[in-house]
């Protein structure tokens, strides 16, 4: 089976058969088909599509080339949770030591930054000594050990979706719905967890731009899910305005942490109770949700989270033991209201792409990311403000361009009258 016959196919709107798909995958995984017949089926797809059924024998494939973790050896019910990418979404670092302290295991293993979004692992790794590259050995031994273990796709754990995702954030086919699907479902289902929650973002800075798309997506993950035995439940949450106020990968693990000591943004720490509720009671640990939401809630102001998270990152090498010296950008400066009013709009894609002009993203697989630069907001929709309240400040390496200035400035829309605070969870697919 030559790859230029399985790529013709897509391209010309047929269904590939289970083996085409698992010939498309073995080639990633044994290097035997190049990256850029590897991208070119990647953006059939993304055209053409794929059927569920396409999407199931693709995430299957994905997941089996490297090792299952068997978590059976652990205590209890496992959960893991993963989002489909957003601008200033670094809700997997709080939550999952804020669920392992109700005392539930969480065996994640996580993504890059995508596109304009950011990612676990980046924000992960701009913790000094910090690494996510665990082997299946150790993975597992940690989430015995402390309950919690966030790994990056290695070459043995999800390695076809390594790759995949790698040439799809510099080749412009994220946004596709069965890609997504299954980038993210193959990750769920290597981990081992029997519990699994999703946040699928939906708004300007999400890659589903429409309910309609975020549901389809959810309800296309639940159903790989279910029909490996697993409970999946889909959060589709804002992201219309970037999540909290940091972006940038230091700048939001330092929001991480300040959530962990009860000092987080409103909706940052709402999003994180919300999900962490149904993980703690879908584990068995608490008997409804709101008893969930209270022992979170707990969790967040007597030290537990905080200590949980210090923990799990000197398990993988690091050491976080307060904030004095994390951030050191060289050059920071603010952007002002250029008129008072209140903050009807923060577009999310301007502040996620301006981060990754200030170095914070991936123009190529191979670009090294800047962990210190970034964009922390200082207002949210709803606010008012006078003309010269600061609107945000930038965080950089090298001196700030005019254009960035700009378009962090424009991303901020002003109106007259007030304007409301949008809702954080805008539904839910089980
Ligand atoms: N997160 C993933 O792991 N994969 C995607 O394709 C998008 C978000």
């Amino acid at each position: 089976m030559f790859p230029q016959h399985i790529i013709a196919r897509k391209r010309d709107g047929h269904a590939l058969t289970r083996e085409e798909i698992a010939a498309f995958v073995r080639g990633a995984t044994d290097g035997s088909w190049a990256d850029y017949q590897l991208s070119a089926l990647l953006m059939a797809i993304f055209i053409k599509g794929m059927t569920p059924e396409e999407t199931a024998h693709y995430t299957d494939a994905m997941m089996r080339s490297g090792v299952v973790a068997d978590l059976s050896a652990v205590p209890g019910i496992k959960v893991d949770k993963h989002s489909t990418g957003g601008v200033g979404d670094k809700v997997s670092i709080p939550l999952a030591p804020m669920v392992v302290a109700c005392g539930v295991p969480v065996p994640m293993i996580s993504g890059r930054g995508l596109g304009h979004s950011g990612g676990t692992l980046d924000k992960l790794e701009s913790i000094p000594g910090c690494t996510i590259s665990l082997s299946p050995d150790r993975f597992i031994r940690q989430v015995n050990e402390i309950g919690i273990a966030v790994a990056g796709q290695t070459a043995e754990l999800v390695p076809a979706d390594k790759l995949m995702y790698a040439l799809r954030d510099v080749t412009g086919s994220v946004p596709s719905i069965p890609l997504i699907a299954s980038s993210i479902m193959s990750k769920k289902l290597a981990s081992g967890a029997d519990v699994i929650c999703l946040d699928v973002k939906i708004g300007d800075g999400a890659f589903m731009k429409t309910i309609e798309d975020a549901t389809r997506l959810s309800r296309l993950m639940v159903e790989i899910g279910k029909s490996f035995g697993k409970s999946v439940t889909a959060f589709i949450t804002d992201m219309n305005q970037p999540l909290g106020l940091a972006v940038g990968n230091r700048l939001e693990v330092a929001e991480a942490f300040e959530t962990l000591s009860g000092r987080g943004p409103a909706d940052l720490e709402t999003l994180c109770v919300e999900i962490g509720a149904e993980m703690v009671h879908r584990a068995g640990k608490a008997p409804s949700v709101e008893a969930a939401k209270k022992l979170l809630h707990d969790n967040l102001h007597n030290g537990k989270a905080l200590a949980k998270f210090q923990q799990f990152i000197r398990a993988q090498g690091g050491k976080l033991d307060n904030l004095d010296g994390f951030i050191t950008a060289k050059f920071i400066e603010t952007v002002k209201a250029p008129k008072a009013g209140y903050v009807k709009t923060i577009r999310a894609l301007p502040i996620g792409l301006a981060t990754m002009q200030l170095g914070g993203g991936r123009a190529t697989k191979d670009d090294v990311i800047d962990p210190n630069v970034g964009i922390v907001l200082a207002q949210k929709i709803g606010a008012p403000v006078v003309k010269g309240d600061v609107l945000a400040t930038l965080y950089a390496s090298a001196p700030v361009t005019a254009a960035i200035r700009r378009a962090v400035q424009e991303a901020f829309e002003i109106v007259k009258d007030a304007v409301g605070i949008p809702p954080i969870i805008l539904g839910t697919v089980r």
